[in-house]
């Protein structure tokens, strides 16, 4: 009796043999989807933003607890409204006949209108036809254009790839660049998850460079060089260095000649330069304007501007856009050899054609309306409100969690986040252990518990042995900001009365 595995193919090729044998069927045992049997990687993914305290925090909420969510940088979330002109863009090309109506200029002003049939007259087929792989040529173009007017050189839209938000595009290059375990991506810490999620996904090796706290989060070389020399003795090979200017979840703000070093240093030990520089509108001090990679290598000029590979990467998910659930983001690609980006359009091309609607997005962010336009002012009106808000908030956030017993905080120089430094008294760190939980977690939680403000703990970012933190949005109406930061303030102080009993600390 032959025993035979339990799938079709097998019995058809039984019927095709044409001998007629009594088949015993096995139970399955192990199915690909099986949790045992998962591709190992996928489990070794750890997401803290959507971790443990969004779980509990969703739990309260349907038990009907208020609970302000501040885990996710996702602005419409918290109340944000959408800009009115490309919203009134996108309907006109979601709903073309509208255009045909003779009553449309009565609902939408005739710029909306005549942007509405340029970006129709960009596709081939409206927002329900695929576009290009690499997104509609029409508006790669108007975002080589706002490259260039940003940085003052030529960009080339066939080396602009638009993708379904910065995350896609973040994860198609990581995939292009890691081979296996033994390829590094240097990764700054505190990080944003999606690197180190991307990474155990791919099954590379992240390489933490350390920020330094006490130096408003800078980047030093000397950290790098020495995290290089690590990963290089434990036998990997570091490809690729990434850097998010400005930073989540610490908001700083990268300077020019810090920048400068970066790029050099990309060049002594050949390693691709990441750029996400998707918050490179929110900057809220005056003293270091953003100033993207790409402008930075340009101006050092050959050999290092024409050798240094970069990959840059923007989103309409964030600046006063917000407009996360869109879906919309680019990257642009410098100094790849034209093989590379040929093999990066062919893996493109599996899934397609990015989101149709968010390109557009994406057209309207880089080619916004100009002086004179009809929807100028209020485009202005509507934008600055926001950016201007997000800064009040971002000293609101910093100088509340500075006046709290053990807080200290640097300035949100830029981003959308506050990251303050949690001085955990011993006996909170013992009473954590006793729960069974990470200590910042456990303060996390229980501030969750008594004020209904979900953070997320900054173990989920990486930091320092021994030293705590959270991170928070600051993206709370303005309005409810005072109100937030007393709750917390009074959730701290008295946990930090409960746990501290005599314990003395310096404030950094
Ligand atoms: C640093 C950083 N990069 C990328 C992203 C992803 O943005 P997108 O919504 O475009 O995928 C985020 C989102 O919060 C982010 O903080």
């Amino acid at each position: 009796m032959d025993v035979v595995p339990n799938y079709p193919a097998a019995t058809a090729l039984q019927r095709l043999e044409n001998t007629p044998r009594e088949i015993k069927y096995e139970p399955h045992l192990d199915s690909a989807l099986d949790y045992e049997t998962l591709n190992e990687n996928v489990k070794k993914v750890q997401y803290a933003v959507r971790g443990e305290l969004y779980l509990r925090a969703s739990e309260l909420q349907k038990e009907g607890k208020k609970i302000i969510f501040t885990n996710v940088g996702n602005p419409h979330a918290l109340g944000q409204k959408p800009l009115t002109f490309p919203r009134q863009v996108v309907a006109l090309c979601q709903a073309p006949f509208l255009l045909d109506d003779p009553n449309v200029g009565l609902l939408f002003p005739a710029d909306a209108i005549a942007r509405a049939k340029h970006y129709l007259s960009l596709t081939s087929g409206g927002l329900g036809a695929y576009s290009d792989s690499r997104g509609i040529p029409g508006v790669r173009k108007e975002v080589a254009e706002f490259i260039e007017r940003r940085d003052g050189y030529p960009s080339d839209p066939e080396l602009i790839f638009l993708t379904d938000g910065a995350s896609k595009g973040v994860m198609q290059i990581l995939n292009c660049i890691i081979r296996g375990q033994g390829d590094g991506i240097l990764v700054p810490v505190p990080q944003y998850p999606l690197y180190s999620a991307t990474i155990s996904l791919l099954g590379g090796s992240l390489v933490p460079y350390y920020l330094e706290e006490s130096a408003n989060w800078g980047l030093d070389i000397d950290n790098l060089r020495e995290s290089v020399a690590q990963a290089r003795f434990k036998g990997i090979t570091v490809r690729a260095m990434v850097i998010i200017n400005p930073g989540n979840p610490t908001g700083q703000c990268l300077s020019e000649a810090n920048l400068r070093e970066i790029l050099n240093f990309c060049y002594q030990e050949n390693l691709v330069l990441l750029g996400d520089e998707v918050y490179q509108q929110n900057i809220y001090q005056d003293e270091r304007p953003f100033i993207s990679a790409r402008k930075v290598l340009m101006d050092m000029g050959a050999p290092i501007s024409k050798e240094v590979q970069l990959v840059s990467f923007h989103t309409v998910s964030k600046g006063y856009w917000g407009e996360c659930g869109q879906r919309g983001g680019y990257f642009e690609m410098t100094n790849l050899p034209p093989q590379t980006v040929d093999e990066i359009y062919k893996i493109a091309s599996i899934a397609l054609s990015p989101n149709v609607p968010a390109q557009i997005f994406m057209g309207l962010m880089v080619n916004p309306l100009k002086p004179g336009d009809i929807s100028y002012e209020q485009f202005v009106r509507e934008s600055q409100g926001i950016l201007e808000s997000l800064r009040r908030r971002a000293r609101l956030m910093t100088d509340g969690f500075n006046s709290c017993k053990n807080v200290v905080c640097n300035f949100t120089e830029g981003a959308m986040y506050s990251f303050p430094q949690i001085r955990l008294p011993p006996k909170a760190i013992e009473a954590a252990k006793k729960a069974g939980k990470v200590p910042d977690v456990f303060y996390c939680l229980k501030l969750l518990e008594a004020t209904g403000i979900s953070t997320v703990p900054g173990s989920g970012f990486g930091q320092k042995e021994g030293v705590f933190h959270l991170r928070t949005t600051i993206l709370p109406a303005e309005e409810d900001m005072p109100a937030i930061m007393s709750s917390f303030k009074k959730f701290n102080d008295e946990f930090m009365d409960q746990y501290e009993n005599n314990w003395n600390h310096s404030r950094m």
